[in-house]
């Protein structure tokens, strides 16, 4: 081999290291032993949420492994709090705001979504494992924005 091989095999492992890096962000999984699955949105009329979907923020089984969590933000708590699913379920969120805008973001994971009023922000999300995921709102609401937290429960 000449010095030429050598820079070349170089130039080729550095751009494997870079697609790699690229694929883990792209595609990698949260971590923690969640997944998040897809991420869509929908509307509502947010002076309407008697809209029967968020009337009563809850977590609802609809199939063997599957559930939908409707919750609700509004300045400065997320309701249902804690929002409680099994493990090794898979969870739709739908989620919407009374208020202004928020987000909904599960803390030490890629789980994270804006509320908008009038919009229903969708996300599914697998939990394999019990654990406690602390919910944060990342878009500044008002003055008690630093205290608007709520849980998920992941319970065995
Ligand atoms: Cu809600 Cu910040």
């Amino acid at each position: 081999m000449n010095i030429h091989t050598y820079e070349k095999l170089w130039l080729i492992a550095a751009m494997v290291l870079i697609v790699g890096f690229i694929a883990t962000i792209t595609y990698g999984s949260v971590g923690l032993g969640i997944t998040m699955v897809g991420d869509q949105q929908d509307t509502v009329e947010p002076t309407e949420l008697d809209d029967e979907r968020f009337s009563d923020p809850r977590v609802a089984q609809v199939g063997e492994n599957e559930y939908e969590a409707y919750v609700t933000a509004q300045m400065f708590s997320f309701q249902p709090d804690p929002i409680e699913v099994p493990e090794d379920s898979e969870v739709t969120f739908y989620v919407t705001s009374r208020d202004v805008i928020h987000s909904f973001s599960l803390v030490g994971t890629n789980v994270n979504t804006m509320v908008i009023p009038g919009e229903v922000a969708e996300m599914t999300v697998e939990f394999d494992e019990p654990q406690d995921y602390g919910v944060v709102c990342n878009e500044y609401c008002g003055p008690n924005h630093h205290n608007m937290e709520g849980m998920v429960h992941v319970v065995p």
